[in-house]
């Protein structure tokens, strides 16, 4: 097993180019199915669930090629339809196959994806989605069996505001001659860069970023290169590492507009945070003051994928903070480590309330979940003393090379084996 061994106590300054973000290319990977042509994914994070993701591709028959920042997908040899257990639950995203498959091949067979750590990541809702466009799927046991030869266009409702589910329906109904419109459809960044790649190829979608999207299906989609939006999470996350080290970052490919609940909330904490452009420039003040209270929401609320960075700064910043977890049921798995560092948190189901100490000591600790495992080792920069974070493959899910990204930042971080 790998690690990341933390030396705390160093300053994170300086300026960082983001890569694509992992949340955007996931889905674009899976609707590179869809077109007549060769797809190229510019600022291709280099992380391990965009790989898995290429290698589900491979096993359905494309043929998937990395080469320097880019994933060139040629799906001319898609012929199989089915994602065995040992593939669906490789990663969470599978399922966001789905629908492109039955959109190019009119049947699937998959099995649930599994949950994870964060919670049980039901797939209720995508079924609910497909089903509304007249796919028949028979659940024997756990794999799932969907007949779409007789697939049409249709009205979705969703009860929540499924990012997944939301893309999936996009997906499965960008080929689907006629009028599909889905209705309290997720409206998080990600899914308006899915609406743009799908017509770029030649689709026709609208509302992505609001509440309904129409999906206009068309005959045929072509090839693309295509540059996704720059990683808000990847971009929130270098910010936390300076708010908790009292140091300055600057990034040079942000979405500001897509980073506001963050910045709104590291304002609150005394940072200061300017902008110009795609250009974000953030100066901590030597120590953190608590905010007041941090609720997790869909988009354009504070986002869940966060919210474990939040806590790391709650940590150390003079004050009690309260947050609420309001996405998903089991995503404060990271605060028993940082109580180990010594936080003082309290948590109790869905909330956590801390109380911010003058410093944290290094320690021994674990990832337990891509985001938890990133606020494990921002805390290590804060921390006094050394600290070692075991399952770096965990936080690998999700960032490229993060060692070298915040040595690169005056981190002094390594990665060991274990
Ligand atoms: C996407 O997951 C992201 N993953 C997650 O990022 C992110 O946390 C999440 O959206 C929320 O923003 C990717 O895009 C690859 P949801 P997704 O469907 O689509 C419930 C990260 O760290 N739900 O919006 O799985 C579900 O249980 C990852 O980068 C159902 O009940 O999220 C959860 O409570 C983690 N039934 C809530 O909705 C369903 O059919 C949000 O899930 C689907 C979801």
């Amino acid at each position: 097993m790998e690690g990341f061994r933390i030396t705390g106590g160093e300053r994170i300054e300086g300026r960082v180019r983001l890569e694509g973000a992992k949340n955007a290319v996931l889905p674009i990977l899976a609707a590179s199915i869809l077109p007549q042509g060769d797809v190229v994914i510019r600022d291709c994070p280099d992380i391990r669930d965009v790989h898995a993701m290429a290698g589900i591709l491979s096993r359905l028959g494309c043929r998937c090629r990395w080469q320097a920042g880019e994933m060139t997908v040629c799906n001319q040899g898609l012929h199989n339809w089915e994602m065995p257990d040992a593939l669906s639950k490789q990663i969470r995203s599978s399922i966001f196959l789905l629908g492109p498959i039955l959109a190019r091949m009119r049947r699937a067979t998959v099995t649930y994806p599994g949950g994870c750590d964060i919670g049980l990541r039901p797939i209720d809702l995508h079924l609910k989605g497909l089903r509304a466009l007249g796919v028949v799927i028979v659940d024997d046991g756990g794999i799932l069996y969907c007949d779409g030869r007789n697939m049409h266009p249709g009205d979705v409702y969703f009860d929540y505001p499924s990012v997944g589910a939301t893309e999936n329906v996009m997906m499965a109904a960008a080929l689907l001659p006629g009028v599909t419109t889905i209705h309290n459809a997720a409206r998080e960044p990600e899914i308006a860069d899915l609406q743009r790649f799908i017509n770029g190829m030649g689709g026709c979608i609208r509302g992505a970023g609001t509440q309904v999207i129409e999906i206009q299906g068309v005959q045929r989609l072509e090839g693309i290169t295509y540059a996704p939006i720059s990683d808000r999470i990847g971009a929130g996350t270098l910010l936390c590492a300076g708010a908790i080290t009292g140091g300055t970052v600057e990034l040079t490919n942000a979405c500001p507009w897509d980073l506001l609940p963050v910045t709104e909330k590291l304002r609150e904490m005394g940072c200061t945070i300017r902008t110009e452009g795609e250009l974000m420039l953030l100066e901590a003040k030597e120590r953190l003051s608590a905010f007041s209270r941090l609720q997790t929401q869909p988009h354009p609320g504070f986002p869940t994928d966060m919210q474990a960075q939040m806590l790391a700064c709650a940590s150390v910043a003079h004050g009690t903070s309260v947050i609420v977890e309001n996405v998903f049921e089991n995503r404060f798995a990271q605060a028993a480590d940082l109580t180990r560092m010594g936080a003082n948190i309290l948590v109790s189901g869905r909330m956590a309330v801390v109380q911010g100490v003058d410093a944290l000591h290094g320690a021994r600790v674990c990832a337990r979940d891509l985001r938890g495992g990133a606020a494990l080792v921002l805390a290590g920069l804060a921390a006094q003393g050394e600290t070692v974070v075991e399952n770096a493959a965990l936080v690998d899910r999700g960032y490229a090379h993060l060692e070298d990204t915040l040595s690169s930042l005056g981190a002094k971080i390594q990665r060991i084996q274990l």
